[in-house]
Order: C-alpha cells, then sequence, then structure tokens
C-alpha cells in the first residue's frame, strides 16, 4: 500500500512537471529523482562497419594489413572484420596486447639494454605491466562484455592505505593513512573556514542564509565543534583507531595525537586528496579477472589466430597509386613484401618514425613530434599478504614523495595466501634513474625504499620479483607519448590517411594512456577505411 501510494505521488509529481514545464523539464527532474539517467558523455557514438553495407552496392571488402597487435591494431582488424575485411596482422613481438602486458611465471622480456629476465611468480600470480585500471566511462569496458571478458573491481582508493611523505620533518618518516590524512584536511580547512565566515572575513561574498549553510557543511564535511567552541577541529574516529572498539565495554581507542595545523599543512598530504577526483582516475574502477591481457587475447581469437603473424619486423611502408606495400622480415627472417588496399600502422610513433617509408618528410617529423614518457614498473611477489593481515590494506594505492611513486596492494586474490604489490610505478627521472639499473640493483633500491612505509616484511617476505620499463622495451620504447601541442599541424595531419596509410594508437587521441583512446582510434580509423570504400 505504501509503496503504491509513493509511486503514485511520484508519477503525479512528473506528470505535473511535464504539464508544467515541457519534455525538457520533465527529462531533468526525472534525472534528479535517480529513475532516468543523467545526460552524462559516453564516447563518441560509433557504427561498426557491416557486411550487409555492401548489399546492392557493387563494392566489397578489402584488403587491409596492419602493422601492430597492440589494442588499436587488434581492434582496428576486429571492427573491419565485421563488414568481412580481409586484415591481417603483422606484429614484431611474439604475443597480442602492446603495452597490455600481463607478466607471469615463465614470461621472459630482453630489452633494448640486452638484460634479460624470466619472471618466476608462483601460478595464479600476476602484474599488469601496463595498463591495470579501467574506468567505468571508458570504451574499454564495452569490449569487455562484447567480447566476454569478466571484469572484477579495481580499488582505486583506499581509506586504508597510506601517503608516504618522508621528505616531511612534520610527519617524522612515518606513513599515514588515507583516512586520518582526510580526516585532519578536512577538519583543519573547516575550522579556519568556520571562523572565518562566522567573523564576517567573508561578509562580501555571503548573506546571512549563505552563512549559516556554509558553516552547516563544515561542521559536517569536517567534524567540527560548534560555535561555542569557536568551530574547533580537535580530531575523531575518522580519523581511524589505535584500539578498534569491540565486545561489552571496549569502546575503542581514537588514534591520537591530532598534529597540528601547522603540522598537517607542512606535511602535504592535502595535495594527494585531488588525484581521485580526476575523471579518469575516481572509484569505481574495474580490472579483467586474472589479468588486462584479457582483453588482447580476446581480441585476437575474435579476429582470428591465423590472421596475425608473430615475430613480423616492418622494415618499409610503401604507398602506391593502387593501395600499398609493407616489406618485412618474418619470424624465420626471410624479407616478405606484402600489399593490401589499406595499411593502418598501428605502432607507437618513435618506432614508426624510423620505419622507411614514401610518405614524404613531415610525415617523419610529424612522427617524431610526440615525446615518449618513460615508465616502469615492478612486480613483488610475497609468501603472505601481509599488508592484508597485519596492516589491513585490501587493495589500493600508497602514493609517495620517494622515487617510487606509487605502491599498490593487489585487486585480485584477497585472504589468499600470497599477494603481488607493484613496488614502484614511476615516471620520467624516477623510471630513468630505475632503468639505468639491472633488474636485481632495481629490486634492492625498490626494496629498501619499501621497507621504510611497511617495515622488514617488506624485504623479508618477498619471494619473486620483475620489472619492465616501457621506454627501454622493444617495438614499445616509452610508457605512452606527450605532444607539446594537439592543435598543431603534426596532430592533425597524423590523424589523416597518407594515401593509403593511416595511424592508429591512443597517441592519436585525447585519452593517451589509456586502452580508450587506442579503441576510439582504432574505431575512427575503421570508419574512415569503410568510408572510404564505400564512396568509391
Ligand atoms: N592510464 C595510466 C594510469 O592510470 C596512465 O596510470
Amino acid at each position: 500500500m505504501a509503496a503504491e501510494r509513493a509511486t503514485g505521488s511520484r508519477r503525479d509529481f512528473l506528470r505535473n512537471v511535464g504539464v508544467a514545464g515541457g519534455a525538457g523539464m520533465l527529462y531533468s527532474a526525472m534525472g534528479a529523482l535517480g529513475i532516468a539517467p543523467v545526460p552524462e558523455a559516453g564516447a563518441a557514438e560509433y557504427r561498426a562497419p557491416r557486411a550487409s553495407d555492401f548489399s546492392l552496392s557493387g563494392r566489397s571488402a578489402k584488403k587491409v594489413l596492419v602493422l601492430g597487435a597492440g589494442i588499436a591494431g587488434l581492434a582496428t582488424a576486429y571492427e573491419l572484420g565485421k563488414a568481412g575485411y580481409d586484415c591481417r596482422i603483422l606484429e614484431a613481438a611474439d604475443r597480442p596486447g602492446g603495452r597490455n602486458w600481463t607478466v607471469r611465471g615463465g614470461t621472459t622480456l630482453t630489452d633494448l639494454d640486452g638484460r634479460k629476465q624470466t619472471a618466476s611468480f608462483t601460478k595464479g600470480q600476476y602484474m599488469n605491466a601496463g595498463p591495470a585500471r579501467l574506468p567505468q566511462s571508458h570504451v574499454t569496458l564495452e569490449y569487455c562484455r562484447e567480447l566476454g571478458v569478466p571484469v572484477e573491481v579495481f580499488t582505486n582508493q583506499n581509506a586504508n592505505a597510506y601517503i608516504h611523505h618522508e621528505n616531511s620533518a612534520a610527519l617524522a618518516g612515518k606513513p599515514v593513512r588515507w583516512r586520518t590524512a582526510k580526516a585532519d584536511v578536512h577538519g583543519y580547512v573547516s575550522e579556519l573556514l568556520a571562523k572565518a565566515t562566522d567573523q564576517g572575513a567573508l561578509d562580501a561574498e555571503l548573506t546571512a542564509a549563505d552563512k549559516e549553510r556554509l558553516i552547516a557543511f563544515l561542521q559536517n564535511f569536517g567534524a567540527i565543534k560548534g560555535k561555542a567552541d569557536g568551530y574547533a577541529y580537535t580530531g575523531t574516529d575518522r580519523r581511524g583507531y589505535a584500539v578498534e572498539p569491540g565486545a561489552a565495554f571496549e569502546e575503542g581507542t581514537v588514534l591520537g595525537p591530532v598534529p597540528t595545523l601547522s603540522d598537517v599543512l607542512a606535511s602535504g598530504v592535502g595535495q594527494r586528496f585531488a588525484f581521485e577526483l580526476g575523471y579518469d582516475q575516481a572509484m569505481l574502477m574495474f580490472q579483467p579477472v586474472g589479468g588486462m591481457d584479457a582483453i588482447p587475447r580476446a581480441l585476437a581469437e575474435a579476429v582470428g589466430r591465423g590472421r596475425i603473424t608473430y615475430g613480423a619486423e616492418v622494415s618499409e611502408v610503401k604507398d602506391l597509386p593502387a593501395g600499398a606495400e609493407v616489406t618485412y622480415k618474418d619470424p624465420r627472417g626471410r624479407t616478405r613484401t606484402a600489399h593490401a588496399d589499406f595499411v593502418v600502422a598501428a605502432m607507437p610513433p618513435m618506432v614508426m618514425a624510423r620505419i622507411k617509408h614514401n610518405l614524404g618528410a613531415n610525415v617523419t617529423a610529424a612522427l617524431k613530434y610526440p615525446a615518449a614518457t618513460p615508465v616502469g614498473k615492478i612486480g613483488l611477489e610475497y609468501r603472505s599478504r601481509w599488508w592484508e593481515t597485519d596492516e589491513h590494506i585490501y587493495g589500493g594505492i600508497t602514493p609517495t614523495d620517494t622515487d617510487l611513486g606509487t605502491v599498490w596492494y593487489p585487486s585480485y586474490g584477497h585472504l589468499g595466501r600470497r599477494g603481488t604489490l607493484i613496488g614502484y610505478y614511476n615516471f620520467g627521472a624516477n623510471a630513468l634513474a630505475y632503468s639505468a639499473l639491472p633488474h636485481e640493483e632495481r629490486l634492492k633500491r625498490a626494496l629498501s625504499r619499501g621497507v621504510r612505509i611497511h617495515g622488514d616484511k617488506y624485504r623479508t617476505e618477498l619471494d619473486h620479483s620483475f620489472s619492465v620499463a616501457w621506454h627501454r622495451t622493444p617495438h614499445i620504447e616509452g610508457g605512452w607519448v606527450s605532444w607539446p601541442s594537439q592543435s598543431g599541424p603534426e596532430y592533425k595531419l597524423l590523424n589523416q590517411p597518407a594515401g593509403h596509410v593511416h595511424f592508429a594508437g591512443d597517441w592519436l587521441s585525447h585519452v593517451i594512456a589509456w586502452q580508450h583512446g587506442a579503441f576510439t582510434s582504432a574505431r575512427k580509423v575503421a570508419t574512415d577505411i569503410h568510408q572510404k570504400v564505400m564512396a568509391a
């Protein structure tokens, strides 16, 4: 009965709004009530090429040669394949995925410095050496659905993980839990703003009603005291507990003492909070179950195994009056030439820039224009999940001000016996510093920093490790690229075909360093080619 009445009154309300305000107002009121989707950006409208597009048109699908079996190359072949295009992929490595790479026991890497590693991770343990988290808005999740790749939650933000700022005297080298840092920063900022508001410092900006509402918000946001107590922040259980509350008379002991405002500001912990407000980085995030490479493996399967040649190194790309020609070395070292109606170069620009071609000097210059970003990661497999058992951290990330960059706790295998952390994930100068070292030295350095966050177990419980330096990885040569400008002629040039040669990759998108960028670039190129074929 009550439910019926509620539904009825809601319907009446909507009908009244509809009559008074028209459909637009009706729609936004529905959004406000949470019963219609609030408009939000998704990926650009996309219609995959279809075999039926050719019926009665007298046209037929063409031959396409894709260079690179990373996400962009695989997705291009996958999308064009839906309309029956005859796609072949040449891939220099011995696996699909490019930077989408999951390292497991037995995985090997010989880097550009000739250093070889073989991962000895235990069965079931893995590290995603490249992409490791998927935002909800990205088409990557749509591909997971389409390809039947199961996903699970990836914990990008965890109140129980730490912020580790050892260069701050205020923290004396001690990690702080995110929840504690937030309680203190929010608390003190609220205290200050409430005081300023109450004392009239913001009277030029605020009406009396605004002031009242702002103070009410700050009391809630910062858990500060009331007017009688000067809106003081004195710390609450939001900081966490030194002794957890429990049965009978155990009320718990709130974590203390609360640091001074000055120490909280000096610690710099508040500078970390913006991360999770980033559009691409907000909780909730996802990962494929069992490793990120489930995506390229499913794509490669859908494209057809026989259509991908691994160990094929391209040496020349030639645009021709009709189609294009690619010279490459096959896995047995024989030089071969392949011809196609279209070529899609889906490899990193710095790699493509070195390949001989007849596409013009401005193409080479444009390919050299974006700069490769050095990026490094190390996976550390432990015999026990001490971060769970001893520190109550189940997933999430600890940012540091050391050369580790960030430390990641696994979002899979919770409560299990073993677990694999990401011991560093760093960029730029820090990534260069680690990549200059052989693996054992990288490990030593990473452990020496890690014990300062987590104590001796960080060293004593370690079993296996594996590190990657993307800028020193063959056929890849960078974690991602950054363009000095994406509004200049270089970016524009490479987003157009050079004759019959198209370019694809996350680097040709505004979502660089995400698979979404690679997928949407592939969709664009598949659409461009299909439109050209249909218009011919
Ligand atoms: N997309 C990359 C990350 O999330 C850069 O770390």
